[in-house]
């Protein structure tokens, strides 16, 4: 049933950003107020600041909710996610290539069963919430029903949510194919059914360069050209083997990213998965698009892809926008608490710190930003969908211990995205409604 939004108000400390700190800095583009209120009416956020300045303007019947040792932050956005592989996370396989032949393409065979489509999409959605994510962009199957009970689910729930039903043609089993012509058909039935129903958007989704055939690429660039304000998705470098076989599948191309150009799916609102292996001009030319990157640390990790380069992706010449994605099943959580902790690790390892604003940043105004929707979700402020997450700083003994040594909420941010998970989501409102509540 689908959450009602009344007027209402929460209290408590708040984190939100107002630029990217990796351009200017953590302080210039962070706002925490140790003492917030946020006003909530109709979907969105009416008022937000501190309490002491709002609450005579604040009308004296409006109810409000206070959380105490707690943190209230912008929804999370999950960046890149597969919701059908909800069930082979932790398969343990090789790398990249052969995962997806032994389990990725297996499971995803299942989803010809519409009913085991609906169980999985509501289950996914439900522990989308449980961790505190109001927003992903999220890959179907190569069956369109896969996407219309994601979408159905989402809609029931009032998530702001992105899906695409994954064209595929070539280097899959033929369960999974579809051809350049039904793929794009499909699509744009789906699209037109879908997109900018209620708060659900459409990404054209080829799945990677290896698996559609020139064709199909063209039949994705010219759906995009028909519908030029949808998403696109795909996964682009994640892995040295793949981006070899994409030399020899697309001889004559000027690497990976050229293949997606060349049929004119490098623009706004693209979202390539992983990055790792990109070159200096690849970035150029996504910084040049204003088209984002998927950063999926947990992911990386589990298939050995390698360590993505913050300092390339986010160099002060040609910035690229780039948000935090879980890619379950290759990614092993859809906590996007933990996967800030493993971003961090992985810029330890290529010897750029990253600082706890850039981490919270990259999962709530950055990717919000990478989706070129950042007018909508990502932030705290008045006008903005009230999506919000309410962390509970002291979600199990040792992070409470750990808590009574911090002495800033930087110290704070690092400790919760080091040692906390779905156990610290206290609270989850979707568009101005409380969605979900942890049960103590
Ligand atoms: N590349 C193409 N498909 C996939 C997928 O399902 N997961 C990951 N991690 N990489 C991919
Ligand atoms: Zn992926």
């Amino acid at each position: 049933m689908k959450p009602q939004a009344k007027l209402q108000a929460i209290r408590g400390a708040a984190l939100t950003f107002c630029g990217d700190p990796f351009l200017i800095g953590a302080a210039a583009a962070m706002h925490y107020e140790p003492d917030a209120l946020i006003v909530m009416e109709a979907g969105l956020i009416k008022a937000f600041g501190a309490y002491a300045d709002l609450r005579n303007q604040l009308n004296p019947q409006t109810p409000i909710t206070i959380y105490a040792d707690a943190l209230i932050m912008p929804g999370f956005i999950d960046l890149h996610v597969h919701y059908p592989q909800t069930q082979i996370i932790g398969a343990y396989g090789k790398r990249l290539i052969d995962w997806l032949n032994r389990y990725t393409f297996v499971a995803e065979q299942q989803f010809a069963d519409i009913d085991h489509a609906r169980v999985v999409s509501q289950f996914f959605l439900d522990e989308c919430l449980r961790v505190g994510t109001t927003t992903a962009m999220v890959y179907g199957t190569v069956h369109a029903h896969s996407v219309e009970v994601f979408f159905e689910a989402a809609a029931e729930r009032n998530l702001r949510m992105i899906a695409g039903k994954v064209m595929m043609d070539r280097n899959a089993p033929d369960a999974l194919c579809d051809t350049a012509q039904s793929g794009y058909d499909d699509s744009r039935a789906l699209i037109e059914k879908w997109h900018g129903h209620e708060r659900l958007g459409y990404a054209i989704t080829p799945r990677f360069a290896p698996t559609s055939s020139p064709a199909q690429l063209e039949a994705a660039g010219a759906l995009w050209r028909d519908f030029p304000d949808v998403h696109m998705q795909t996964h682009i470098s994640e892995n040295t083997d793949e981006v070899a076989w994409v030399k020899q599948l697309f001889p004559g191309h000027h690497g990976y990213l050229d293949v997606y150009d060349h049929y004119g799916l490098v623009n706004k609102r693209a979202v390539f998965g992983h990055g790792i292996h990109l070159t200096d001009s690849e970035w150029q030319r996504l910084h040049d698009a204003e088209a984002a990157v998927a950063h999926c640390p947990t992911s990386n990790e589990f298939l050995g892809s390698g360590l993505f380069r913050f300092d390339n992706a986010k160099h002060k010449g040609r910035p690229v926008r780039v948000g935090l994605g879980t890619d379950i099943g290759a990614g092993t959580c859809l906590s996007p608490l933990r996967t800030m902790g493993e971003a961090y690790k992985i810029g330890e390892l290529c010897g750029h710190s990253l600082c706890a604003a850039d981490a919270y940043f990259l999962s709530t105004r950055g990717a919000a930003e990478a989706l070129h929707l950042d007018d909508k979700i990502g932030s705290i402020a008045a006008g903005m969908e009230a999506d919000l997450v309410v962390l509970d700083l002291k979600s199990t003994p040792l992070v409470e211990f750990r808590m009574k040594f911090c002495n800033s909420i930087e110290e704070v941010l690092a400790i919760q995205m080091t040692m906390a998970d779905d156990r610290a989501t206290r609270a989850v409102y979707v568009a101005g409604a409380l969605a979900y509540e942890r049960v103590v």
